[in-house]
Parts: structure tokens; sequence; C-alpha cells
């Protein structure tokens, strides 16, 4: 029997990737997350990614890597303030830069916004969006950004099998953006995320869904906080 990969929407920018003993974690933001209905006690990562130190992205996660041992993976100035918090099992990277693990690989790819820690919001460091090989699928999630060009490139170096795309709008981009991104990344599946958790970034994903199918060969699966959907191994 073929192992099948598992992605759960937590909502807001909150993934999580599982196939075996291995659970990958994106941007947990779960306390005070309005999306989050139950807190997802039996998650236990052995990875957490975080693509920025926004509260809404760094979330639990320096909680969660103490309370498991996971590895949080991020860039320099975020993984170096996890460490400073008492997180023994850190890797930075930077862009166009891989890390390997047993599943495959985590690659740190641009993302166009701001990093900053705390209610000073002083600046820590690029945002970054994550590349990831999983086993025999790859995921990209792009973290907080607008659309930007070299997202072609990106999916030309490693072509994209499932993309988690924010369409929220306001921090991010909105839904015309998100759909000329599907248009650049050309991946198999695009799943809409940081959208509707407050009403500043309210967005109708179904509106996302068509234009994507109008306009691309990709297909668009619409999660709601909680769903899970298995990856087809024929994917
Ligand atoms: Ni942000
Ligand atoms: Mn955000």
């Amino acid at each position: 029997m073929t192992a099948m990969a598992k992605l759960t929407f937590y909502g807001h920018a909150c993934f999580s990737l599982e196939q075996g003993d291995t659970t990958l974690l994106f941007d947990p933001f779960l306390t005070g997350n309005p999306a989050v209905e139950r807190y997802p006690a039996e998650l236990k990562p052995t990875v957490v990614l975080v693509t920025h130190a926004h509260g809404d992205h760094i979330g639990d996660a320096v909680r969660i890597a103490k309370d498991t041992g996971a590895c949080l993976v991020s860039i320099p100035e975020t993984a170096r303030y996890a460490a400073s918090q008492g997180v023994a099992n850190v890797a930075a990277g930077n862009m166009g830069g891989s890390i390997s693990f047993d599943f495959g690989f985590v690659k740190f790819v641009p993302a166009w916004h701001s990093s900053s820690l705390g209610e000073e919001h002083l600046s820590v460091g690029n945002p970054c969006g994550f590349v990831v090989k999983f086993f025999n699928h790859v995921v990209y999630h792009t973290g907080d950004t607008c659309v930007f060009g070299d997202m072609k490139i990106i999916a030309e170096l490693t072509p994209i099998d499932v993309a988690l795309i924010p369409i929220g709008g306001y921090y991010t981009m909105d839904i015309p953006e998100a759909v000329k991104a599907v248009e650049l990344i050309q991946p198999k599946i695009a799943i809409p995320m940081h959208y509707g958790t407050w009403p500043v970034i309210e967005q109708d994903p179904e509106k996302f869904k068509a234009e994507v199918e109008k306009r691309t060969k990709t297909r668009c699966i619409i999660l709601r906080p909680g769903a899970s959907w298995d990856i087809p191994s024929s994917l």
C-alpha cells in the first residue's frame, strides 16, 4: 500500500502536511485565530515552517517547537528569535537555498511583504515562501505576498503540484493578483488561504476558483478550516 500525504487547513495561512510519522506545520497561528475552532493538540510536528514573524504567522510556533522538539525552519532573523525564546532545534536558510530532510527538502523563495515582531513591529529580516518536496509531491506555500513575475522561475525550477495562495487582499494578493499567480506558477492544484479571518480580508473563494478554472488548467480546491485533503498518489 502506498502511503498517502494528507494536507489539513487550520485557517488563515496554517496548514499541516502529514505522511506516516512525518508532519510539517506551516505558520501555526492557532491561539487567537478566529477560524480555528479546536486547537489541534494531537499535532506532533517534526518540522515547523515560519514564513515571517508577523503574529498571524509565527503564532504558536515557538511554543509548539519547544513542546515537541520539532525543527523550526525560517529565515535567520526569525530563527534566531525562536532560538532566543528557547527553541533548541532551528534551521535557518535563505533565498534560493534548500535544507534537506528525510522527506525531501525545504527551499526558501522570496515573498514581497514585510516581517516584524511584537507590539513595536520591529523589522526582523525578510519574509519568505517555501517550496517543499514532501515525499512524492511538491507544495509551494507562498507566504504573504503580492504576485511577482519570478513565481514563474520558481515553478520552472521545481514544478509545483499544490500551491497555497493568499486571496484576502489588503495585506497580500487579492483575487485578480492570485489568479495571475496561478497563471505563472501553473500548479496542478491551487488552494486559497489568508482570507475570511477578519472582515478586512473577507473574500469569496468561489470567485477565485471560478476564475482559476476558467483561465488556467489548474484545479482549485477550497478547504474550510479544519478540513483535510488526501493528496492523490497519482497527482
Ligand atoms: Ni504578514
Ligand atoms: Mn499575514
